[in-house]
């Protein structure tokens, strides 16, 4: 098998484009969410983000990076959080993907993304942001932490989550959800969605024995 090796110098000589497709791929399937926020005016944005990250459960946190506003394009997703300190995240199936995708084209503000992508909103009772109708999965979460990052000018954004949605069937007896029950996407890199199945659960791994499937 040909091997092919990339160099710091050869990274720093690639075209935007080219490295961006390659160190996208890098950190490997991530569940796709469509991210729901308004503004102060109630006006509705919806976008697909993938870097989303566990931080901790206690309390319980997850952490997404959002990338800022550059002369040539607004990001309605990070103003909209920082303005009414809350988001939601939706997950979503196969069939929905090529809405889902459609939802990182650069829409003017005025224009919700849940409108010209065909996904409906659903308000629910003392939460600020907007949930997705029908997600399998729905999160809602409230800014506890903002931190521009000086590497690069993006924003990490970390939330507590307020409220969860899912199936019944979903919840595994031990309290974890089933991802694959709900049909939840994976995303590769910017293009790229996929199923995955039920794979191979493992017991705790141990020093005395060796891992036995559940
Ligand atoms: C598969 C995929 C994953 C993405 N993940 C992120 C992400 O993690 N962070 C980010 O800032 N933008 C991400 N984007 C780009 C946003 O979806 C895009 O910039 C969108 O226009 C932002 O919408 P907004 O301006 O309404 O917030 C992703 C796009 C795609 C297609």
């Amino acid at each position: 098998m040909s091997v092919i090796t990339v160099t710091s110098q050869e990274l720093a000589d690639m075209s935007g484009e080219e490295r961006a497709l390659l160190i996208n791929s890098l950190p490997g399937y991530k569940t796709g969410m469509l991210v729901g926020t308004c503004d102060t005016h109630d006006q509705t944005n919806l976008a697909i983000i993938s870097s989303h990250f566990h931080l901790g459960s206690n309390p319980p946190l997850l952490a997404m990076i959002l990338r800022p506003n550059t002369g040539k394009s607004e990001r309605h997703t990070l103003g909209n959080i920082l303005d009414t300190r809350s988001w939601t995240l939706n997950g979503f199936t196969l069939d929905r993907a090529a809405r889902a995708h459609q939802t990182s084209a650069p829409y003017p503000k005025t224009q919700s993304e849940f409108d010209a992508c065909g996904f409906e909103k659903e308000w629910l009772p003392a939460f600020a942001a907007p949930f997705v109708k029908d997600a399998p999965l729905q999160i809602g979460c409230v800014l506890r932490e903002h931190h521009p990052l000086t590497i690069n000018g993006t924003h990490m954004v970390i939330g507590e989550v307020q409220r969860l949605h899912y199936p019944a069937a979903a919840r595994r007896l031990d309290g974890a959800l089933a991802l694959d029950v709900m049909g939840l996407v994976a995303i590769a890199g910017l293009d790229t969605y996929t199923q995955p199945d039920e794979g191979l659960r493992l017991a705790p791994a141990n020093t005395d024995t060796a891992s036995a499937a559940l």
